[in-house]
């Protein structure tokens, strides 16, 4: 490759920063997202992105959700430039929005950022998106938010976050009081105080007090620089100290405290994002580990979003480019259809509308337009018969039996559900005897494909609950015991969209026997697109 096209490469790789925000509904996600756009310049105003979330939450029907798709779209991926990087943030819908899709942005990210609620600590929401940026041994950056609040002790929430999501913590900055009393926060590498003062404005500096022994923090804060003061000594004694390496594995988190509403903290978290998360990485594709820096473009897919017009079947394919550069009308090669693609008029996330950008590179996303063509897990290339893996399946938590109101249907029904189920909007699942069984994280799947099947397909279908707790991808480790197995269990088994076996377990306890039955036999929560 020419060494001015490798040098530019090299440089725009290195500048990239690409993350996600996990936290559980109501700690502060949108608030941060919308500090950490104003603090790049890609937003002026406080309060735009908290419209655009009312907005996709004043009303749970789904055809208004459907009108908002523009929105949703524009706003899936935003991107910025701060002190010369160039950072992609993916948002991770959550609430009623929360689906499969907000799994699998995370297979798309470099690093995420943990938002946690001072004073409710780790949350459920939380539990299970940690465990899927464990897969990756993603690294995390933490931000407790609201310590403006009447909130938890630091060392109590410390403490949790290190027993319940088995990830070390170092703290980097640590409270002085909280609530009414909350005074700022002490860094503890800079060995400075950040002074909190209430407040929305952008870009505040805080105000800082050098020195943990400073008299000035005894004559401003008398009342709390003393407990302050014990607990960051305990703290440099009792819990690591921050390293970089721990860090990138995936193995330590850098915590910080702060008030997202006031602007306090925010940005800290961004300073760590640019200073020590991790640019583009390689990744697996298969036969071979592809180098963000390489010349040839490459990248997959890793979410479907159908767009405005139903009916006409168009669909954006969100992509992660893994190398190369991304032009503007170029030509790929789409690896599991065999064949060329031109990538015209794909959406590129500037989140100031500066500019149209005509190129990508290794890191950033496109949204490409497409017809069906393309699919979850779907890797384009300049030729090379890549295929990026990671882009798992997860056990859904939420199950219902699809039946029709017309039984003459029946081929439109399958016929539907097999291409949503492709597209990724919901799991399907065949039990024996051919029904059907759907499988999904967020409800508010069951309500999109119960739509859609209507509006693209005419077929009006009824989803009743089944009973059914979780399910699980089978390995068997030979035929006998596949054909032992399926004797025994056949009625709890079923078979994916791709005809691999899978057990549904009625209860955790079910799921536990069977496993203890059968020790040879794998029961995995996820399973990798083809
Ligand atoms: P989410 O996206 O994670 O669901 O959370 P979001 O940012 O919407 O924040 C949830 C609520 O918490 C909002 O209040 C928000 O204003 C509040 N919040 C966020 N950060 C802080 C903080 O640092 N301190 C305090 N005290 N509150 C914070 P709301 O009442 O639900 O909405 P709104 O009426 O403020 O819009």
């Amino acid at each position: 490759m020419g060494e001015a096209l490798a040098e530019r490469l090299a440089q725009e790789v290195t500048r990239r920063r690409t993350f996600g925000i996990i936290a559980h509904p109501d700690a502060g996600k949108t608030t941060l997202t919308e500090k950490l756009l104003l603090f790049g310049g890609a937003i002026q105003l406080a309060g735009t992105v908290k419209a655009r979330k009312s907005a996709r939450h004043a009303t749970s029907d789904w055809m208004e959700v459907e009108k908002q798709r523009g929105i949703s779209v524009t706003s899936s991926v935003m991107q910025f430039e701060y002190d010369g990087c160039v950072v992609n943030l993916l948002d991770t819908p959550g609430h009623q929005d929360f689906s499969e899709d907000t799994y699998r942005v995370l297979t798309a990210v470099d690093c995420a950022v943990m938002v946690i609620d001072a004073a409710k600590g780790v949350e459920a929401q939380t539990i299970k998106l940690l465990e899927v940026c464990r897969l990756r041994d993603t690294p995390i950056i933490t931000f407790i938010n609201k310590m403006d609040r009447e909130v938890r002790e630091p060392f109590e929430l410390l403490d949790e976050i290190e027993s319940v999501l088995k990830i070390d913590c170092a703290p980097i900055t640590w409270p002085i009081g909280s609530g009414k009393a909350f005074r700022g926060v002490y860094h503890l590498l800079h060995d400075r105080t950040l002074v909190f003062r209430p407040g929305e404005e952008k870009r505040v500096a805080a105000e800082v007090i050098a020195g943990i022994a400073n008299p000035e923090l005894d004559a401003r804060f008398p009342a709390e620089v003393g407990a302050m003061r014990e607990a960051v000594a305990l703290a440099r004694e009792a819990l690591s100290p921050f390293s970089l390496g721990e860090f990138l594995a995936g193995r330590q988190t850098p915590v910080f405290f702060g008030s997202a509403i006031n602007n306090f903290g925010v940005q800290e978290v961004l300073r760590a994002l640019i200073d020590w998360a991790p640019p583009p990485q390689p990744r697996d594709a298969g036969v071979r580990l592809v180098l963000p820096s390489e010349e040839k473009f490459s990248g997959f897919v890793f979410k479907i979003q159908a767009n405005m017009d139903p009916k006409h079947r168009d669909r954006i394919a969100f992509f992660r480019v893994c190398s190369g550069r991304y032009s503007n009308g170029m030509k790929a090669w789409h690896v599991r259809a065999g064949r060329e693609m031109r990538l015209a008029n794909a959406i590129t996330f500037m989140a100031n509308e500066r500019a149209i950008q005509e190129e990508a590179f290794a890191g950033d996303i496109i949204g490409i337009h497409n017809h069906g063509q393309l699919q979850i897990g779907d890797t384009l290339t300049e030729g090379e018969k890549l295929g990026f893996t990671g882009i798992p399946y997860f056990a859904p938590e939420l199950f219902r039996m699809a039946r029709l109101r017309d039984p003459l249907k029946a081929k439109q029904l399958h016929k539907g559900l097999k291409e949503l189920g492709e597209e990724g909007a919901i799991q399907v699942f065949e039990l024996e005897g051919g029904q059907l069984l759907l499988g999904a994280v967020g409800v508010l799947q069951f309500e999109i494909v119960a739509e859609r099947l209507r509006s693209e397909y005419g077929v009006e279908a009824i989803f009743e609950p089944a009973e059914i707790h979780t399910a699980r991808w089978l390995v068997y480790p030979d035929e006998a015991t596949r054909a032992r197995f399926e004797r025994e269990q056949a009625l709890r088994l079923a078979r994916d969209i791709d005809g691999n076996p899978v057990y549904l377990a009625s209860s955790r306890y079910n799921l536990e026997v069977t496993m203890e039955k059968y020790p040879t036999v794998q029961f995995r929560a996820t399973r990798e697109h083809r």
